[in-house]
């Protein structure tokens, strides 16, 4: 509703806005460098957007500002409300404040599950190629992580369930579920997330499911929890306003399970690696999303879906291949360089020294993305055309 006001009072969501990150301790502009060893690269990679977070959210946040003090900060009643709202009315998804603890992020809040529902040997399925904290941080917490690769055609993804299955032992506890998926574009179907869930439950398996990416999706997104009472008795969702918004800097996010046994048994963990302190700004900027969102995170899949599809048709005016399947979910696209006879090194030594982009390299989501980059097409219609010509011109 307060959302309706920011449209009325005619304060529009300009994406095609350019906006200087530069010198900002922004990770994805100041940081190439260190992680590209390159400064002059155009910056398509880390998943945050170069959009301006809302006027709903920065004013909350300058208000607060405003009153010059910055000490302890404590959760309230308001905040749970527009997280339970949010999930209602976004999902589908009836969640109770009892089955919600606020931590400090999605990875932080993922590697405390890791300890919390598994011992030291203890295996792990993840699906790769996926986002790649997801399987670092199984090996930081010195388990076994066991790769179930998703199966391609095509370009479109799906789950390889008979190699599962076969994946399954004794040590295994935990499977980890990116929904939607990051980097290869899927929302899971609700048939999908069943067939996987009775495994997990045949199985004594817990899941970790971080639906982060749930907000920005072009297809309808089921929360793998919502589907049935046996269904969340095994599951943990991870999720924040972060990604949606461009308020990942900020650092809260929020774990849901209606299994108090697992939630108990995560806040445990969470509380002993000190990770439900959340930052002042946090707080503020979560609620603010939530109450605020829901006309803007329209609008802005409008926006980000138009950007997929200019890609689309970009790259497919070449003779050269390079292609995508159009994602069901995420601003992120999962380019495929196969079809240029170059090795992965070649291919990614021209993006960085000829095109002058910076890309997320496919390889760092596990060994199936040999051949892939991921783009991020989340910045202006603009700035985005200069960058597709730019990558393709290295490759004619
Ligand atoms: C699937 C997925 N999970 C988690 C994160 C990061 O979450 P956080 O910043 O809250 O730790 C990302 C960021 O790109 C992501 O893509």
């Amino acid at each position: 509703m307060v959302g309706d006001l920011y449209m009325l009072d005619n304060i529009k969501y300009n994406f095609d806005e350019k906006i200087n990150r530069k010198g900002t301790n922004c990770a994805k502009y100041d940081g190439l460098k260190r992680y590209f060893g390159y400064e002059d690269l155009n910056p398509l990679w880390v998943a945050d957007m170069d959009f301006k977070t809302p006027a709903f959210i920065n004013d909350e946040i300058i208000k607060a500002a405003q009153n010059s003090t910055y000490g302890y900060s404590i959760d309230s009643e308001d905040l749970y409300t527009s997280i339970i709202n949010w999930q209602k009315n976004r999902h589908n998804w009836q969640i109770e404040q009892k089955d919600i603890y606020m931590v400090n992020g999605v990875v932080p809040a993922y590697s405390a599950c890791i300890e919390a529902y598994s011992e030291i040997g203890d295996e792990v399925i993840i699906q790769t190629p996926v986002y790649p904290p997801l399987f670092k941080s199984v090996k930081a917490n010195n388990r076994k992580v066991i790769f179930n690769e998703l199966k391609e055609k095509d370009g479109y993804y799906t789950m390889d369930l008979e190699d599962l299955k076969s994946k399954i032992n004794k040590k295994t506890k935990i499977l980890c579920l990116c929904s939607p998926h990051n980097p290869v574009g899927r929302v899971w179907s609700k048939k999908e997330l069943e067939d996987l869930a009775l495994i997990c439950i045949q199985n004594n398996i817990t899941i970790i499911s971080d639906e982060i990416h749930s907000d920005v999706t072009f297809n309808k997104f089921t929360p793998l929890a919502s589907i049935s009472k046996e269904i969340a008795n095994i599951t943990i969702t991870l999720n924040s306003a972060g990604k949606t918004f461009n308020i990942a800097g900020l650092n809260c996010a929020y774990a849901i399970s209606n299994n108090q046994d697992l939630l108990n048994k995560f806040k445990k963990i969470a509380q002993k690696r000190e990770i439900h302190s959340i930052n002042f700004f946090g707080y503020i900027s979560t609620k603010a999303a939530y109450e605020n969102g829901a006309n803007y995170v329209d609008e802005l899949k409008k926006y980000l879906k138009e950007n997929i599809l200019f890609t689309k048709e970009i790259l497919s005016k070449e003779k050269i291949r390079i292609d995508f399947f159009l994602p069901e979910a995420t601003y992120l696209i999962w380019l495929n360089f196969k079809d240029i006879k170059l090795s992965h090194e070649e291919i990614k030594n021209k993006l960085l020294t000829q095109s002058k982009v910076a890309l997320n390299d496919g390889v760092s989501f596990g060994s199936n993305g040999t051949f892939y980059f991921r783009l991020n097409v989340a910045l202006p219609r603009k700035a985005l055309e200069v960058a597709l010509i730019d990558i393709l011109k290295s490759f004619k």
